[in-house]
């Protein structure tokens, strides 16, 4: 079997176009744009490459779009007084705090200051409890995610019932969530883990896999069950010495190539789950306007 390659940017490109026309059907309504603050503290490079795409996409998408750049010598008291402010401006529907913050601010205590709806990421405890309960459909849901969901969606449909979802990695901001959302589906779920016993004979049971370990091509072809839909949600640059001297290339957590052999459908790295995370963020932001102002949640899946 020769794996179908999963569009990403074109399924992200679908998600944007409706993030865009609920945005004009929400200023109609409302009488004003969504709005969204994204907030970097320091100069990580690749936090402001980041940053700097998501406040361009908000722009383009017809939003209020601010970023707010501070100093990384900036003090917790300072960025939870940022945040007091943007909670209490009625413009602002999504507040966006990147991460990793500076280790002298407490990164829980921050996220745990973002009003729940304005929570875009889906980090506030509020909307993990409500992903946690089942309750989804009140949450905002973090974008790798969700994004990661429209995906496995557009290859196999919404209907997970029957099926075995592995999930390799267990963080917060992917791992866990996504593993709810395909519980939500009805797929029997299982989380493994770097300290999880013979790791390719879990993977080999799984209908959907989803990779957020960030190890470059861990996950081996041989690890792949026949027709498995696959899922990467790692990035990562690595050398390329066979392209030539001092030559990188970007690689999943999933040794690509030799997963499509054996897969159903599988996502490349990059422009697989990648561009649906920007696209995410601004169907959060939608939404996450839509609810304030009290109209219906707009629908983004496949
Ligand atoms: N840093 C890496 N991924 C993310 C994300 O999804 N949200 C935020 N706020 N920071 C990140």
């Amino acid at each position: 079997m020769t794996a179908r390659i999963i569009d990403g940017k074109a399924v992200a490109a679908t998600v944007t176009a409706k993030a865009r026309a609920a945005a004009e059907a929400f200023k109609a309504a409302a009488g004003r744009p969504p709005g969204l603050a994204v907030v970097l503290v320091g100069e990580d490079p690749a936090s402001q490459v980041y940053v700097r795409n998501k406040s361009r996409e908000a722009e383009a998408a017809g939003f209020r779009s601010e970023q707010h750049n501070l100093p990384a010598t900036t003090s917790e008291a300072a960025l939870l007084d940022l945040v007091a402010r943007l909670n209490a401006d009625p413009g602002i529907d999504g507040i966006l705090v990147q991460l990793p913050l500076p280790k002298a601010i407490d990164a829980s205590r921050v996220l745990t200051a973002i009003d729940p709806a304005k929570d875009v990421d889906g980090f506030h405890p509020v909307n993990v409890g409500l992903l946690a309960a089942g309750s989804a459909e009140k949450a905002l849901v973090p974008c790798t995610p969700a994004g990661a969901m429209i995906l496995v969606e557009s290859a196999i449909g919404a209907s997970l019932a029957g099926k075995q979802a592995v999930v390799v990695g267990r963080s917060n901001i992917v791992g866990k969530p996504v593993a709810q959302l395909l519980l939500q589906r009805d797929a029997t779920v299982t989380i493994a883990h770097s300290r999880t016993a013979d790791l390719p004979a879990i993977c080999r049971t799984a209908d959907v896999l989803v990779a957020a370990v960030g190890r470059p091509e861990l996950i081996r072809g041989d690890w792949i069950k026949p027709g498995a839909v696959v899922i990467d949600v790692g990035i990562q640059r690595i050398p390329a010495p066979e392209r030539g001297e001092g030559k990188t290339r970007l690689v999943g957590d999933v040794a690509t190539a030799e997963a499509a052999a054996v897969a159903s459908a599988i996502t490349p790295v990059p422009g697989g789950v990648g561009p649906m995370t920007i696209a995410m963020l601004m169907a959060n932001t939608v939404t996450a306007a839509h609810l304030r102002e009290g109209l219906p949640r707009p629908a983004f899946n496949a």
